[in-house]
């Protein structure tokens, strides 16, 4: 296949055709600032950060949308990039409550990062008031449409990334707004609150309820681990602050969910603190339940199958694996009833 390469601020970048400028600075270790990009979808070239200069093109170019080509000269820090970025900067926080004092996503935020990266310490563009109201009507998303950027990450990772497509753009000019069905409440609308849209908001429009004012990103120890719900083992980032869970997110590019998550995996953790959760098995003793030991509930357990079997026969005992389980505990399971107890009767309830 033929090498191709291209230059990038003098530098011999090397890169596979269908490649755009903004994958291969990041293969090449160059940082070119983004909004909207979302890995993954198409590029929609909607924020106007990402602009670099090529040689040769009248005006700059989105580097996430534009395909790399054999010999370009592609410059990414010139006075005129750096500009053009500070200027798309300054519209985006004169159009919107861009409080950071105020905002959940603080030290967490894309656009707080551009505002520093280039340098800006006055506004000079009037604000744009703001005819959106926050929405905080339901359990788990906070919609506060007054510091959306409208770069419509959200949008993309709703439609194609979950797939759920609940929400869009809507309105036009000034009155532009990502809206939920024909503009309603999301507990109204088609959302099943996956949060994938909370996931992927740059800046501090979409924040999780139940984790606001909890922690910021610097306070927080991130944990890996496998979402404890179902047996597909989706990789989890958990949020810790002071030894407790604050927030889930989907780990990062971790399979088998590659950055997904849904309802449960992401806001169903608080099972973890309930008083009411099982900490010790029960043993039940004239109609009441007591707790007992590990040892004493898997003998009792052990006893109860041996009596069944050697009365009636290993056909008088099955099992049902759980769905939850991974895929070498239902192994052992089966291993066990065919192996140990000498039956088939196994099965999965999963399976139905
Ligand atoms: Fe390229 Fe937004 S990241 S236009």
């Amino acid at each position: 296949m033929e090498s191709l390469s291209l230059a990038m601020n003098g530098r011999l970048c090397r890169f596979k055709q269908g490649q755009t400028i903004l994958e291969v600075a990041k293969e090449n270790g160059i940082s070119i600032p983004t909004l909207c990009h979302l890995p993954g979808c198409t590029p929609t070239g909607a924020c106007r950060v990402c602009l670099v200069e090529v040689s040769g093109a009248r005006s700059l170019v989105a580097a996430c949308s534009t395909p790399a080509e054999k010999g370009m000269l592609v410059s990414t820090e010139t006075e005129r990039v750096h500009k053009t970025r500070k200027l798309t900067t300054e519209f985006l926080l004169a159009g919107g409550n861009h409080n950071c004092i105020t905002c959940e996503r603080s030290g967490d935020c894309a656009l707080q990062d551009l505002a520093y990266r280039y340098g800006l310490d006055k506004l000079r563009f009037e604000k744009t008031p703001q005819p959106h109201k926050t929405e905080d009507v339901n359990p788990f998303i906070i919609r506060d449409f007054t510091r959306c950027i409208l770069c419509g990450r959200c949008v993309q990772a709703c439609q194609d990334v979950q797939v759920n497509r609940a929400i869009s753009f809507g309105y036009r000019g000034p009155h532009a707004k990502i809206i939920a069905g024909a503009d309603v409440r999301y507990d109204e609308s088609d959302c099943v609150f996956c949060g994938q849209c909370v996931e992927e908001c740059p800046v501090g429009a979409l924040v999780e309820k139940k984790s606001k004012f909890l922690g910021r990103v610097r306070d927080v120890e991130q944990v890996r681990t496998t979402c404890p719900y179902c047996g597909v083992g989706c990789q989890l980032t958990l949020h810790v602050k002071d030894g407790k869970i604050i927030k889930v997110t989907a780990a990062e590019n971790g399979s088998p969910n590659k950055g997904r998550l849904c309802v449960k995996g992401r806001f169903g953790y608080d099972f973890i603190y309930s008083k009411e959760r099982l900490r010790n098995p029960l043993i039940r003793e004239n109609g009441e339940f007591r707790e007992a030991s590990w040892d004493e509930a898997i003998t009792l357990v052990a006893d109860k199958f041996k009596e069944i079997i050697a009365k009636h026969g290993p056909d008088a005992v099955a099992g049902v694996s759980c769905a939850r389980s991974i895929n070498e505990d239902s192994y052992q399971m089966q291993k066990l009833f065919r192996a140990v107890f000498g039956t088939n009767n196994i099965d999965h309830c999963a399976r139905t």
